[in-house]
C-alpha cells in the first residue's frame, strides 16, 4: 500500500494541466514571435532557404544521407511525378566513438565512406564509369539530412550551433557541416555534390507534401524520436530577421517569389529558463548530469534519448525510498500468507546506469495488459536484470511511465497546437495538416491520443478545432524530403533564380 501510495504522488508530479497547457501555449507563441524579429534566441527560427512545398509531380533521381541521431543513413531515391517515389537505402548505426570526440574529420569521413560503398552496391556502373573516365558521367545531387541545430545561410551552407541528442564533437561547432561532408567526398573522388542541407523536420514536412494526395499543402513536419522539433511554413515577410542575415551574410541566395519560407523552430530549446516548463527533481538531475546543462529543456522533457533516463531516477528514488514501508524492487513480505518475494537486482543493471533504460521498454510497460502484469515483469527480468519482482512492483513501474509518457504528449501539444493557432489556418483554410515521424510517435501507445485530448483543452484550437488538425505518419521522410530539397536547389541553380 506504501508503494503505491508514493507512487501515485510520483507520478502526480508528473501531472500536466489544462492551465499548465494554455500557459505553455502562450509562452511558446511569445517566443516563437520573438525567434522571427532576431537571432539568438531559445526557439531559434532559423530561415532554411526552402521557399516551397512540393505537390507531388516532381521527378527525377537523387542521392540522400541522413545522420539523425542513433544512424546514419544513405538512400536513393526515384521521384516519379505521381506523389509516388521509390527509395534503396542502406543503414549502419553511427559508432559511439564518432558521437564523441576531439576531430570532426573522423565523423565526417565515416559518413563519406559509407557514401562510397553505397555507390559501389546500388550504382555501381556510374560509380565505375566516373572512376575511370572523370566528367564523363553526371554528379550525384545530394541532400544532407543533419539534424542538429545549423544557422543555415543557404541551400548548402550551414554553420553548427550546437550539438544534442549525446553528440559533442567541438571542432566542428561554428563549421559549414555541408563543407566538411563535401571535402571527405571529394578526397574519396566521388561523383556527388551536396546539394541541399537540410533538418530532418523540413524533410518530413517536403515528404508529407509529397505523398499526401490533394492540393493543399502541409503546414508543419515535426520529430518525436532521440530528439524533437518542428519546421513549419512562414509567410517571408514575418521572418522579419531576414533582413539582417542578409547583411550579415552580404546577401544571402533564394528564391523570393514565392512569399514563403520554411522555418526550422528547433523547439527542443522552447523554455531553456524553465518559465512554463514542468521540473520535477528527475528532470533536474536528469539535465544537471548532461553534456548539455540549460539546454534542450523541452527536448529533454520530451523526446525518447530522455524519456527513459527520466524513468530510470524516479524508479531509483522509489528504490533509495527512506521509508520502509516503500518497498520497491526489494523483498516484501505478504501479510496473507506470511511468504517473502525475494527480489534481486544484478549490480550490473541498467538501473544503475545513465541512460541505461530505452525509451522502448516505456512503449512495451505502457501497452502492457496482461495478468498481474506478466510483461512488465518479463522486461524487467530481460532488460533490468530485476529477477523476481512483486506485481506491486510492475505496478508502481507502470504509473510512473504512463506519467512520463503522457505528460511527453501533453508537451508535444503545446509546440503543435501553437504553430497551428499562429498560421491562422484552421480559420482561413479550415484544416491544419501535419506530417510526423519519429519512434514515440510511432510506437508510444496513444502518443496521438493524448495530443489530441490536450488540443481539445487549448485555448484557440478546442474540441471544434481538434476536428480540423491532421496528423498523418510521414515515415523516413527525411530520406525523401532531402531528396525532394536536393531537387529543388538543383532546378533553382539551372534557372539562375538563386
Ligand atoms: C535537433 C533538431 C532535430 C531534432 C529531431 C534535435 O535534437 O536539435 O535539429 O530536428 O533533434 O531529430
Amino acid at each position: 500500500m506504501a508503494l503505491e501510495k508514493e507512487a501515485k504522488r510520483m507520478a502526480a508530479e508528473f501531472e500536466y494541466t489544462k492551465d499548465d497547457l494554455n500557459k505553455g501555449v502562450k509562452e511558446f507563441l511569445a517566443e516563437m514571435e520573438e525567434g522571427l524579429e532576431k537571432q539568438g534566441t531559445h526557439l531559434s527560427q532559423i530561415p532554411t532557404y526552402v521557399t516551397a512545398v512540393p505537390n507531388g509531380t516532381e521527378k527525377g533521381t537523387f542521392l540522400a544521407v541522413d545522420l539523425g541521431g542513433t544512424n546514419f543513413r544513405v538512400c536513393s531515391i526515384t521521384l516519379h511525378g505521381n506523389h509516388t517515389f521509390s527509395l534503396t537505402q542502406s543503414k549502419v548505426a553511427v559508432p559511439r566513438t564518432l558521437m564523441e570526440t576531439d576531430s570532426a574529420s573522423e565523423l565526417f569521413s565515416f559518413m563519406a565512406k559509407q557514401i562510397e560503398t553505397f555507390l559501389k552496391q546500388h550504382h555501381a556502373d556510374h560509380y565505375e564509369t566516373h572512376m575511370a573516365k572523370p566528367g564523363e558521367v553526371s554528379y550525384f545531387d545530394l541532400g544532407f539530412t543533419f539534424s542538429f541545430p545549423v544557422e543555415q545561410v543557404g541551400i548548402n551552407k550551414g554553420r553548427l550551433v550546437r550539438w544534442t541528442k549525446g553528440f559533442s564533437i567541438q571542432e566542428a561547432i561554428g563549421k559549414d557541416v555541408c563543407e566538411l561532408l563535401q571535402k571527405e567526398i571529394k578526397a574519396l573522388n566521388l561523383p556527388v555534390k551536396v546539394s541541399a542541407l537540410v533538418n530532418d523536420t523540413v524533410g518530413t514536412l517536403m515528404a508529407r507534401s509529397y505523398t499526401s494526395p490533394g492540393k493543399e499543402s502541409t503546414l508543419l513536419g515535426a520529430i518525436f524520436g532521440t530528439g524533437t522539433n518542428g519546421a513549419y511554413v512562414e509567410k517571408l515577410s514575418a521572418v522579419k530577421k531576414m533582413a539582417m542575415i542578409d547583411e550579415q551574410e552580404g546577401g544571402t541566395k533564394y528564391d523570393r517569389s514565392t512569399g514563403l519560407m520554411i522555418v526550422n523552430t528547433e523547439w527542443g530549446s522552447f523554455d531553456n529558463s524553465l518559465k512554463v516548463l514542468p521540473d520535477t527533481p528527475y528532470d533536474q538531475s536528469l539535465d544537471r548530469e548532461s553534456n548539455n546543462p540549460g539546454i534542450q529543456m523541452f527536448e529533454k522533457r520530451v523526446s525518447g534519448m530522455f524519456l527513459g533516463e527520466i524513468l530510470r531516477r524516479a524508479m531509483l528514488a522509489l528504490h533509495n525510498h527512506s521509508s520502509p514501508g516503500v518497498s520497491f524492487l526489494k523483498d516484501k513480505s505478504s501479510a496473507d500468507n506470511d511468504m517473502t518475494t525475494t527480489t534481486t537486482i544484478d549490480p550490473d543493471s541498467v538501473l544503475f546506469k545513465q541512460w541505461g533504460i530505452d525509451t522502448s521498454v516505456l512503449s512495451i510497460v505502457e501497452e502492457d495488459q496482461s495478468d498481474h502484469l506478466r510483461i512488465t515483469k518479463q522486461i524487467l527480468e530481460k532488460d533490468l536484470m530485476v529477477s523476481s519482482a512483486a506485481t506491486e512492483d510492475a505496478i508502481a513501474i507502470k504509473m510512473l511511465v504512463h506519467a512520463i509518457g503522457k505528460r511527453a504528449a501533453r508537451l508535444a501539444a503545446v509546440a503543435l497546437g501553437a504553430v497551428v493557432i499562429e498560421s491562422k489556418r484552421l480559420e482561413t483554410e479550415g484544416f491544419a495538416d501535419i506530417g510526423v515521424d519519429g519512434s514515440l510517435v510511432e510506437y508510444y501507445p496513444g502518443f496521438e491520443d493524448y495530443i489530441r485530448e490536450a488540443f481539445r483543452e487549448i485555448e484557440g484550437i478546442g474540441p471544434e478545432g481538434e476536428k480540423k488538425i491532421r496528423i498523418g505518419l510521414a515515415k523516413d521522410g527525411s530520406g525523401l524530403g532531402a531528396a525532394l530539397i536536393a531537387l529543388v536547389a538543383h532546378q533553382a541553380e539551372k534557372a539562375g533564380n538563386v
